[in-house]
């Protein structure tokens, strides 16, 4: 029996991964040990590995088949468009990807203005704005901290995901419009989803049944 290789996106996604993947009988004990460098982990047993990888990398491991399967947020999926197959919705991490701004903005993207549109995610800003919404703006791409974005004039909205909704009140922001639901999602390499139907088969409709508990 070979190895299945699981890609898992670093921080709260990937200790509440492992605390469902208990939930089913699947442990990784070298992974909890503190303070190690290791990067991958292995169960020998189950013949199982895990590696943590930054969030955007995992769909480009599934996708090269280096993981077989892989746990990421919905938002990273839609963002790096990799050819994979998003098999189950594991229900955590929901939150929302929104268009936002200042209460005043709001008649700018009813006229369909062509403005700025701040974002970590300019895929789905794009499909957003020239697909679903046919309005042309300009997209700026930035890496974190996008409710900046407005306050300090760069742009007159921002596309950006939206969980307790508290940093947006804290700065005077508002959501505008919502884009998508989002929650973290497993997804698998077409060519192992073939291989290894049995085994992956098998652990879905384990972890289905969990997660709907
Ligand atoms: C995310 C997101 C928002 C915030 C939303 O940022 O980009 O800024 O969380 O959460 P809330 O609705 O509960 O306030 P993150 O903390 O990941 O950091 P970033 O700004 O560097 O992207």
């Amino acid at each position: 029996m070979r190895y299945l290789t699981f890609a898992l996106g670093k921080g709260r996604l990937a200790q509440e991964t492992l605390e469902l993947f208990e939930k089913v009988g699947i442990t990784c004990e070298e992974m909890k040990e503190k303070g190690s460098r290791k990067l991958i982990f292995v169960n020998e047993e189950l013949k199982l590995r895990f590696f943590l990888a930054k969030g955007p990398d995992v769909p480009t491991y599934v996708e090269y088949g280096a993981a077989d399967i892989g746990v990421v947020g919905k938002d990273t999926i839609l963002e790096e468009g990799r050819k994979v197959h998003e098999v189950l919705d594991l229900g955590f991490g929901a939150c929302k990807m929104c268009v936002c701004g200042f209460r005043e903005s709001a008649p700018l993207l009813v006229h369909h203005e062509l403005i700025r549109v701040a974002t970590k995610y300019p895929n789905i800003a794009k499909d957003y704005f020239y697909n679903q919404k046919h309005q042309t703006v300009e997209i700026i791409k930035l890496n974190g901290s996008i409710e900046l974005a407005p306050i300090v004039g760069l742009s007159e909205v921002i596309v950006d995901i939206v969980e307790t909704g508290s940093t947006l009140r804290e700065n005077g922001l508002e959501v505008l419009e919502e884009v998508c639901p989002l929650s973290a999602r497993m997804i698998v390499n077409p060519v192992s989803m073939r291989l290894e139907s049995e085994r992956i088969k098998n652990l879905l409709m384990r972890l289905r049944a969990q997660v709907q508990i």
